[in-house]
């Protein structure tokens, strides 16, 4: 049975969200972010923890309670506007806000709540698992899109803990909707991952909801630059995996950084994509942390030190989707738009955000 995260309550308080002028109800433990989306409403996002900014807006009439201090994500000009980040603020009263939706820019679906059963958990790297599950209830989402799994046992203030993992598997990939997988990063001391890694096996029932986030593939022509960063791989492979089975034939070029070649892993799914492309595909593993006697010929250091190098005056052409720890992602989009990218063109999610940190 389906069920929404959220219920009504005694202290509803509403948000009008202009231009559009729609009205929402929200419940008080719930934030503008996580209400909109509970209703369908197409609220630019992407960490959901106040890091990334993405669904920064403008607080036009009412008071909110700021989880975080948004002082280091939002710009001195946002924050004398009165900007807010949606995802960190909860109403005190009825609010309006001002924010361009991104309703047209992408599909949508619907959120739903259900729970899953493990059906194989594959260790990958020395700290990531590949973990599948098989749902109980059909979930509909795009590829490249992630969900919220809650943490065994833990609840705060009365709602259940919850980490956010991509879908590492194409949805197109299983018709009936219920398959689905995700590659998890260990966190030393973290509640859901040392659960995970110790306790959880074939068998063992996850609930969570979703899905969320707006890291899918976009329309049009120009080629395609993908660049993960460790688990951040995930999504980079599903929007992949989907793109093939839609029939999408644009140029490739997909980088992956990790420390050593024992972090290297879904080699064959790689290399099963690359022979099935239609168009050109590159793939460019980058290693960061190597002896100089390792035995590697490929290339070393960090991926923004090499985007120029494989790509030169081509790189401003691409539509670039970048995904993994933020300071790799930051290095890159400084240099996609130093080599003329526009912003329009650059699609990130920073994995680290809303996972490690909030596992941590
Ligand atoms: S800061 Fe709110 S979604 Fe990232």
């Amino acid at each position: 049975m389906l069920s929404r995260l959220f219920r009504r309550s005694p202290v509803d308080t509403t948000m009008r969200i202009e231009p559009a002028g729609q009205m929402l109800k929200v419940n008080a433990k719930a934030t503008l972010l996580q209400a909109a989306l509970d209703q369908g409403v197409a609220f630019p996002h992407h960490c959901r923890a106040g890091g990334c900014g993405k669904c920064k807006c403008r607080l036009l009439s009412g008071k909110v309670r700021e989880m975080t201090d948004k002082s280091y994500v939002l710009s001195a000009e946002e924050l004398r506007r009165n900007f807010i980040l949606a995802c960190q603020s909860v109403p005190l009263t009825d609010v309006s806000v001002e924010v361009e939706l991104a309703a047209g820019h992408g599909p949508r679906h619907a959120l739903v709540h259900t729970s899953g059963e493990i059906t194989a958990i594959e260790h990958l790297t020395d700290d990531i698992v590949h973990v599948q599950a098989r749902l109980k209830d059909a979930a509909q989402y795009s590829a490249g899109q992630y969900a919220e799994i809650c943490v065994p046992g833990v609840i705060v203030n009365g709602v259940r803990e919850t980490r956010s993992y991509s879908f590492a598997s194409a949805p197109g990939a299983d018709p009936d909707h219920h398959r689905v997988s995700f590659f998890i990063r260990r966190v030393p001391g973290g509640a859901f991952t040392d659960w995970l890694f110790t306790e959880a096996k074939v068998g063992t029932v996850l609930e969570g909801h979703g899905p969320y986030g707006d890291f899918w593939l976009r329309d049009g022509l120009a080629p395609l630059l993908f660049i993960a960063g460790g688990s951040g791989l995930a999504p980079v492979l599903a929007v992949l995996e989907q793109a093939l089975l839609d029939g999408v034939s644009r140029d490739v070029t997909l980088f992956f950084g990790a420390r050593t070649q024992r972090d290297l892993y879904a080699l064959d799914r790689i290399e099963s994509l690359k022979a099935r492309w239609k168009g050109a595909f590159a793939f460019e593993p980058v290693l960061s942390a190597l002896d100089t006697d390792a035995g590697w010929t490929g290339r070393r250091g960090f991926i923004a030190e090499h985007l120029g190098a494989v790509l030169g005056e081509r790189l401003a052409a691409h539509q670039a989707y970048l995904c993994g720890p933020p300071p790799m992602i930051d290095s890159c989009i400084r240099m996609l738009r130093d080599a003329g990218v526009g912003d329009e063109a650059i699609f990130f999610d920073k994995f680290l955000d809303r996972s490690h940190v909030l596992e941590a």
